[in-house]
């Protein structure tokens, strides 16, 4: 089997060390298109800091959550060799011989049942500032929530995000004790970030986007690539590093790049077919909208010489669809929207060209 190795990264790498570096004062929203690398460099990363650090990371792709007890348990990870949590927090602070990486906030039964029992957030927001104040004293908490949209909408009394944003805000502007990371490629929910109100002058953002050129060609080097084996992967894939990776570990590459854009193409026309048949819907806060064939197409013909737009330049019924739909990714920061990746954008114009 061929390992891939991690590849590059320098410039985020750096970014993301500065930031270490200080004593914590902004969120840190991690943001990008899909497959793009982004837990890929956060995982990598985490191997690589310094024993002073205590990382706690957790993902909630894959997890279910609607109620308090889905969140808890997406939260914390069962400790079962403790029976008290001072005894985990005291194992945290003095560990000195290397970082130290959890997976989940560790914690002992007795606490997880008190949560189940009081069926308040409130005690479990106030945990784990006290929690991380204690590892605070002697070490550098840093906690990473990989795709944080998953709870945008989750509505526990009120909106638990924003609960949550409190405690992020707490534990980096005002106590400046713990760095948050939080990271997600959902943009329509970066969108909701990049306006919210809360949020404002508290936290920085971070674009992990595809290699760009000179990254890719160093990456495909690595493996051997021939100067044309290259043109095919920089003109299928552009910097899609997991499209890259599917190119590395086959033969026949371009049959195979081909071949991915035929799929692509072919999903974008069966959209196109159930939007003509059914109309497609997708819901918008409390609205829903329903675009059909015609009104998909007209927002897919504006890359047909484009590769990227502003992000006022499509209405924003067909803009909201198409980005839901995976096909384009709108930048907040720098306002604009563009094909999730260079497959997207190619499978676009294969649409277009049929049509
Ligand atoms: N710097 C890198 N070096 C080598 N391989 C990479 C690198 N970044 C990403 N990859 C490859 O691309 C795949 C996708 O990356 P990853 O899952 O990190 O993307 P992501 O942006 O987190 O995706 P999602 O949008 O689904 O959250 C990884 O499994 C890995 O194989
Ligand atoms: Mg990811």
């Amino acid at each position: 089997m061929r390992r891939i190795e991690f590849h590059d990264r320098e410039q985020e790498r750096k970014e993301i060390m500065d930031i270490l570096d200080t004593e914590p004062s902004l969120i840190t929203f991690v943001y990008g298109p899909i497959n793009s690398g982004k837990t890929a460099l956060i995982t990598h990363l985490i191997e690589e800091l310094p024993e002073d650090y205590v990382v706690f990371y957790i993902n909630l792709r894959g997890k279910f959550i609607s109620n308090y007890d889905d969140f808890v348990r997406a939260l914390f990870k069962l400790d079962r060799e403790k029976k008290e949590y001072k005894e985990i927090l005291k194992t945290i602070s003095e560990v000195s011989l290397k970082s130290l990486k959890f997976t989940g906030i560790p914690i002992t039964e007795g606490v997880l049942d008190l949560f189940f029992r009081e069926k308040t957030h409130d005690d479990v927001f106030e945990f784990l500032e006290d929690y991380f104040m204690e590892i605070a004293e002697n070490k550098v908490p840093v906690l990473v929530v990989d795709e944080l949209q998953k709870i945008g909408d989750v509505r526990i009394n009120t909106y638990l995000i924003y609960e949550l944003f409190n405690l992020f805000i707490r534990l980096t502007k005002e106590l400046h004790l713990c760095h948050v990371f939080a990271v997600t490629s959902d943009s329509l929910f970066i969108e909701r970030v990049y306006s919210e109100a809360m949020l404002s002058g508290r936290c920085r953002y971070l674009v992990v986007d595809d290699f760009d050129l000179e990254m890719t060609m160093e990456f495909l080097d690595k493996y051997n690539f021939s100067d044309m084996e290259k043109d095919v992967a920089w003109k299928y894939c552009g910097g899609k590093p997991v499209c890259l990776v599917e190119l590395v570990n086959r033969g026949r590459r371009e049959e195979k790049a081909r071949e991915m854009l035929g799929i692509r193409t072919g999903q974008i026309e069966g959209l196109i077919e159930d939007a003509k048949e059914f109309g497609y819907k997708i819901s918008y806060g409390e609205k829903e909208i329903v675009l059909n064939d015609g009104d998909i197409l007209k927002g897919l013909e504006r890359f047909g010489d484009e590769e990227y737009l502003k992000a006022g330049e499509l209405p924003k019924p067909i803009k909201l669809g198409l980005i839901k739909a995976n096909i384009l990714f709108l930048d907040p920061v720098k306002q604009i929207i563009k094909p999730q990746s260079r497959l997207n954008l190619l499978a676009i114009r294969e649409v277009i060209k049929n049509a």
